[in-house]
């Protein structure tokens, strides 16, 4: 029987070695992201910069990746900042962001020098701008606006519609006086203007209709106000299929370029600019699962296998704590046995997770081989992005750990927690014993 190879590795020996349930990552897929960045909008678009999103992934070893290759971090939390420090990510090249930061998040942000805080909203900007001044620090902003587009995707991924918890409507007066406190504020300096239109879309429309409505506000700024923008940033968004392309083995879909967004965005800006006669902004852009997605695969073991009428459930060894999506999204993934990708009798089953929730099945509706039986290791493609990020310990499973491979090797990135690790913390108060 032949067995699935990731990243150069046999996947049934990666179960054995390391234990399933197993996040597996190939780097060379999220270094070949990383280059056809560089070849397909850094070096086409002049004044052009990416920060990766560390939400959809980051780890340690991630943001070391993230650093070599030569990209910015957008990190969301200061638990984000904390592994940006820890891995020794230039300082000047993160972004923070989030529609809720503490003080305590807006004090590291300043203390560590980051290199833009991205501003969502009035009254994190009076925050910003009072410890600014006690701290005597200087700091670049960017404000978010919220386009008011709608993209095609889950409900919950879009984020640039009217009524958005992030960022400021584009039209009207929150804005203006958000820019207002920004360009009188002593130690804050605005840079700029960054959109995010959601999650895990397929078409540049919406990004491309996004830039020149931000133009058209660029525009109104520079002639009402004599305020100049000198960035702007469009955020990420960009999709990514459930089957990895060209992996050895499987009849993969196919890539989304990120000149199919870059292009259309970068030509209505230039475009927009020229007509409007303003010098253009730099651009910077925030993709996350189009960097991380299809690297990553999830190991586990067949547990069970019942066969009910009209229905067989494959039970595994893990389920939503490691992989919330498709309980949360109805995120669809597909999924073969490693351990006989060349079986060729298949039929229909159902991937159920082992929490005790019915809403936890993996994937509805798979062809698997029908010789499947307890102990063969079932692979999940496309789970690099969200996925380790945003894992939970419930029906306290532990959690996966997660390797690195590359041209057949492997290295450990995060060991697996335990059931005793989960632990750690808990207590048996005083009052209880
Ligand atoms: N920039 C900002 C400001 C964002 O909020 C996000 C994602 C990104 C960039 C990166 O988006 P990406 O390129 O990865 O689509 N948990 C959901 C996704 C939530 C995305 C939130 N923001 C999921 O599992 O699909």
């Amino acid at each position: 029987m032949s067995h699935l190879i990731w990243g150069g590795a046999d996947c049934v020996d990666l179960a054995r070695a390391y234990g399933t349930p197993l996040y597996v990552v190939d780097e060379t897929i999220i270094r070949a992201r990383c280059r056809e960045i560089q070849n397909t909008f850094l070096s086409r678009w002049s004044a052009t910069s990416v920060c990766y999103a560390g939400k959809a992934f980051l780890t340690l070893a991630m943001a070391r990746i993230m650093e070599q290759e030569g990209l910015g971090l957008d990190v969301v939390s200061g638990g984000e900042l904390l592994v940006a420090q820890k891995a020794g990510f230039p300082m000047s090249r993160v972004e923070l962001h989030g529609n809720a930061k503490s003080e305590r998040e807006l004090r590291a942000a300043l203390s560590l020098g980051v290199g833009r805080v991205i501003v969502d909203g009035i009254m994190e900007l009076e925050v910003l701008s009072a410890l600014a001044d006690e701290l005597e620090k200087d700091v670049n902003i960017m404000i978010r606006v919220s386009p008011g587009v709608n993209p095609h995707t889950h409900s919950h991924l879009v984020t640039g519609h009217l009524g958005s918890k992030f960022g400021l409507p584009l039209e009207g007066e929150l804005l203006r006086n958000a820019v207002c406190l920004a360009v009188t504020s002593k130690h804050v300096h605005l840079k700029g203007f960054h959109f995010h239109v959601g999650s895990q879309i397929f078409e540049p429309d919406f990004h491309v209709e996004s830039v020149r409505r931000v133009v058209a506000l660029v525009d109104k700024l520079q002639k009402e106000y004599g305020i100049a923008t000198d960035e702007l940033n469009f955020g990420g968004g960009f999709g990514v299929g459930q089957m990895p392309d060209g992996a050895p083995g499987i009849k993969g879909e196919p890539h989304v370029p990120v000149a199919l967004f870059t292009d259309a965005m970068m030509s209505a800006l230039t475009q927009e600019c020229e007509a409007r006669a303003l010098s253009r902004p730099a651009v910077v852009i925030e993709p996350g699962r189009w960097i991380i997605g299809t690297a990553g695969i999830t190991l586990y073991n067949v547990e069970t296998i019942k066969r009910l009428d009209g229905v067989t459930y494959i039970g595994v060894d893990g389920g939503m704590p490691d992989n919330p999506r498709p309980s949360l999204y109805s995120a669809p993934y597909r999924a073969v046995l490693a351990n006989k990708t060349d079986d060729a009798q298949l039929e229909n089953v159902s991937i159920a997770g082992k929490c005790c929730e019915t809403g936890d099945i993996l994937i509805q509706s798979e062809l698997l081989p029908s010789s499947v039986k307890r102990g063969d290791i079932l692979a999940v493609f496309n789970t690099g992005a969200y996925n380790f990020s945003m894992a939970t310990n419930y029906n306290r499973l532990g959690r996966p750990a997660l390797v690195f491979v590359k041209d057949g090797a492997s290295y450990i990135a995060a060991y697996r927690r335990t059931e005793e690790d989960l632990l750690q913390g808990e207590v048996v108060p005083e009052i209880l014993r």
